[in-house]
């Protein structure tokens, strides 16, 4: 188990930088920034769940902003402000922070444009290391939609910031998926330079799944609570199904939200495997094959973002509790009934249950909330 201290690593916080911010008012359609009258902060419209309200408000027109439920989530200091970032840090008592550009990344830009707003990002994100030595470090974006020369070029110019320790990445990936074959050498590329993959959901499950309501939308929490785990789950379920784990060994994902419910659903996923017909007469259920277990204890890491140590308890078994690292999704989830400035629930509650789960002081909550992300992600190594 890694023993660095008692140093606080939020692994899972993200910044949307000046200029993807701008990039976003600039647009008519979601992922996008817009201001409503009468609102005070402009909002965030970023989900897919979200373009339906936005579509009745737009038709509504002007007037019923004042009555009706604005859509997305306010654009607070939080999103794109480093000081706000730090000060958050300050105020939690978190040393270091690997920051990420927070979803949709630039999932929704022009192949034209991809590459080259890649770059700005991270030089972005690098400038914003290198302003607070040894406490922020960063995974960088990549342009996914451009041809595989660019991509693999844009992971070498990442490679060499000196503050990045690996991409974050949706789960889509070139359109179909993170089995796509054509991912291959991009995981084969990663693996190689030690670049980490933080993977984040953010399509969430199409809305029909919630199945037919008279009236209750009920905010975001079907979507942020359900939809948000089980896209993780299944696209790594999909990675685990298409052998991409043994094909590419080296490759290290860290899965966001304690890996969505794969601890919880991973003893399922391999019955369901071992009693596959299809799979078993294909000579896919050979005794050589690495169980789910087994690619979670040793290509996965899973952050902390789970809010219960019911939850947490889980992906210690699944993966390990050295494989296991503190976040906050900062600047999401924001206390709305105390001072944004004051202390935060994501950071209370997450760290609670480790406390729960491992014992306050103990050699594996001293880990989990900072200690394995440091040795994981060679946090000391700011040269
Ligand atoms: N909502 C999002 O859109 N992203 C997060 O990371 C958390 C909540
Ligand atoms: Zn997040």
């Amino acid at each position: 188990m890694a023993s660095s201290g008692s140093r606080v690593v939020d692994v899972h916080t993200h910044m949307y930088p000046p200029a993807y911010v701008q990039l976003l008012e600039s647009r008519q359609t979601i992922p996008l920034i817009r201001r409503f009258a009468g609102a005070k902060d402009p909002r965030y419209i970023i989900l897919p769940a979200e373009a339906e309200s936005l579509e009745k408000i737009s038709q509504a027109g002007e007037a019923a902003t004042a009555t009706t439920q604005l859509p997305g989530r306010p654009v607070t200091s939080h999103y794109s402000s480093l000081q706000q970032k730090i000060h958050f840090m300050d105020t939690h008592k978190i040393d270091i922070s690997v920051i990420s550009l927070a979803n949709p990344w630039l999932d929704f830009v022009a192949e034209a444009e991809a590459a080259e707003t890649a770059r700005s990002v991270n030089r972005e994100f690098e400038s914003m290391c290198l302003e607070h030595p040894g406490r922020l470090f960063f995974f960088a974006t990549l342009p996914l939609g451009v041809p595989a020369e660019e991509l693999l070029a844009a992971i070498g110019f990442v490679r060499g910031l000196r503050h990045c320790r690996g991409v974050i990445l949706g789960t889509s990936g070139l359109g179909q998926g993170l089995d796509d074959k054509r991912l291959i050498p991009v995981f084969k590329a990663l693996a190689k330079n030690g670049l980490m993959i933080f993977l984040h959901p953010h399509y969430g499950l199409p809305s029909e799944v919630w199945g037919p309501r008279a009236t209750e939308e009920y905010g975001h929490v079907l979507s942020l609570a359900l939809g948000f785990p089980l896209e993780t789950t299944i696209a790594v379920a999909r990675m685990y199904l298409a052998g991409v784990f043994d094909e590419v060994p080296d490759l290290k994902m860290l899965l966001a939200h304690s890996g969505g419910t794969l601890p919880f659903l991973a003893g399922r996923i391999e019955s369901c495997i071992v009693h596959d017909g299809h799979l078993v007469r294909e000579g896919k259920v050979g005794p050589n094959r690495r169980t789910v277990w087994q690619v979670l204890k040793e290509q996965i890491y899973l952050d902390a973002v789970v809010y219960s140590e019911v939850g947490l308890k889980a992906a210690i078994d699944a993966s390990g509790v050295d494989r296991l690292m503190f976040g906050t999704d900062h600047p999401f989830f924001p206390p709305l009934t105390s001072d944004e400035q004051g202390e935060w629930e994501s950071m209370t509650w997450n760290k609670a249950a480790v406390e729960k789960a491992l014992g306050e002081g103990s050699q594996g909550t001293l880990a989990v909330m900072g200690g394995n992300a440091i040795e994981v992600l060679r946090l000391k190594e700011d040269a």
